[in-house]
């Protein structure tokens, strides 16, 4: 019998179980078996026989035994945790395996059980992983019938979006530092635009006051030409412009996708440089317009699980959104926790090349955000400022090379656009 009062189930919670060598598996089974919202789509002991078998049998949630074996069933969790396979992931372990637990969760597990548990906890368990599963469905659905193929926005100038799935992990620190760095690098313009529509804190970060803001040029910029754009971006001394966010909270409500899109497309058109775009770490319609404007995604994230969870989450969006992962260049900020997990685990679990680390550097990092100075400046001599400078010689160099590349795959394109977008075109079908 169910052990709480749910209304009758909209769709069943197939259940795929590959037990142990302990008899947990069976009792499993017979708990999932009872359920009303479950069925039991079946048990396979052979661990080769996983795959055919969620093929066959379309499991919604796998409960997943880590007894024997951790070391295939690790391999195994990641072909399955696939997005395609549109499947929740649930392993039971053995109290004490943290570590095994752990790498199942950077491998795309959904959740974990530690034996032993009790029957509420297994079925509470699948159902929210189901109801993860089905929510996750939903968002991609969403997001797919939304944005179905978009272009890269007309640019000449190239957009860089600075991005952190999960909130704190220190975009903003980046976004500003690299637009600096990348100024001082190339000696090109660099607009830095505060896109987060929450607590955008760029003007803090660069002890920075302000008339004009996102909101307030976007609701002119049809009447806006280059000539009046151009003067509403605010001059920084350290040779990049700014566009700041809505100094009170709510100052950006209201605002459309679309118009980012425009936004971020206009100021790339001011002129050959770069518009470096500080993001919230929200995935909305927003966020996606954004993303769909840019040439370049820094995805930020921390070595930690459970940035590193949220940040495996949206690469497999992206996967799925046809987004061109090779336009995204990974940082992994705060490496001081680097003994925790390793930087090969992180690349393993994310399928993406750590393209640049930045130390962990409380001092200089606190008293420049405090201070209102660019760590790349008045604190270059810290290893993190140096990381962000190697980052934008990075990203600088990209640019170079696609503007080399020109004869295989054109730089400009005939509306203006530099370079292709983060977004690949879908493939026919
Ligand atoms: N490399 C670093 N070393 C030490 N501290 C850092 C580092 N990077 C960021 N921080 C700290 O992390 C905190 C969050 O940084 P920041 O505001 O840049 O993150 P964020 O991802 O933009 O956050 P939010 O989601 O609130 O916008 C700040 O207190 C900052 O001092
Ligand atoms: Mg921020």
């Amino acid at each position: 019998m169910d052990s709480d009062q749910r209304s009758l189930p909209l769709s069943l919670t197939r259940v795929l179980i590959v037990p142990g060598r302990d008899p947990v598996g069976d009792w499993m089974a017979s708990v999932v078996s009872a359920q009303q919202d479950m069925i039991l789509a079946g048990i396979v002991r052979d661990l080769g026989q996983v795959e055919g078998a969620v093929e066959k049998l379309a499991p919604d949630v796998l409960l997943l035994d880590m007894a024997s074996g951790v070391l295939e069933q690790i391999d195994l969790l990641r072909r399955l945790s696939a997005p395609r396979a549109g499947l929740a992931v649930i392993v039971v372990a053995m109290l004490g395996e943290v570590e095994i637990v752990q790498q199942a969760m950077l491998q795309g597990a959904h959740g974990f059980l530690l034996k032993p548990f009790t029957e509420p906890e297994l079925v509470k368990s699948v159902r929210q992983a189901h109801d993860l599963l089905l929510q996750r469905r939903a968002e991609l659905s969403s997001m797919a019938r939304l944005y179905p193929g978009s272009a890269a926005a007309p640019a000449r100038g190239e957009v860089i979006v600075v991005f952190g799935p999960k909130g704190g992990v220190g975009t903003t620190t980046i976004a500003v530092n690299l637009a600096v760095a990348l100024h001082k690098e190339t000696d090109k313009r660099v607009v830095l635009v505060d896109a987060d529509l929450g607590f955008g804190d760029v003007d803090t970060a660069l002890n920075m006051v302000s008339a004009t803001s996102v909101a307030q040029v976007l609701s002119r910029l049809a009447l806006m030409d280059d000539a009046v754009l151009e003067q509403s971006v605010v001059p920084h001394h350290s040779g990049i412009q700014v566009l700041p966010a809505s100094p009170e909270l709510g100052g950006s409500d209201g605002l459309q996708p679309e118009e980012f899109r425009q936004l971020l497309s206009r100021l790339a058109g001011l002129g050959e440089g770069y518009v470096v775009v500080d993001t919230w770490a929200t995935v909305d319609d927003s966020t996606l317009a954004i993303l769909d404007s840019c040439q370049h995604l820094v995805l930020v994230t921390t070595p930690q699980v459970m940035a590193l969870r949220d940040t495996r989450r949206f690469l497999d969006a992206m996967r799925l959104l046809n987004y061109d992962l090779d336009r995204m260049l990974l940082v992994l900020n705060q490496c001081y926790h680097r003994v925790d997990v390793k930087m090969q685990d992180v690349e393993r679990a994310l399928g993406l090349p750590v393209a640049q680390i930045v130390e962990y550097a409380p001092g200089p990092v606190t008293s420049s955000l405090n201070r209102g100075v660019p760590l790349v400046t008045e604190y270059r001599s810290s290893l993190a400022a140096q990381n962000i400078v190697r980052l934008a010689g990075l990203l600088a160099q990209r640019s170079a090379q696609e503007g080399l590349g020109a004869g295989e795959q054109p730089a400009t394109s005939s509306n203006g656009s530099k370079g292709r977008g983060l977004r690949a075109r879908k493939k026919a079908g």
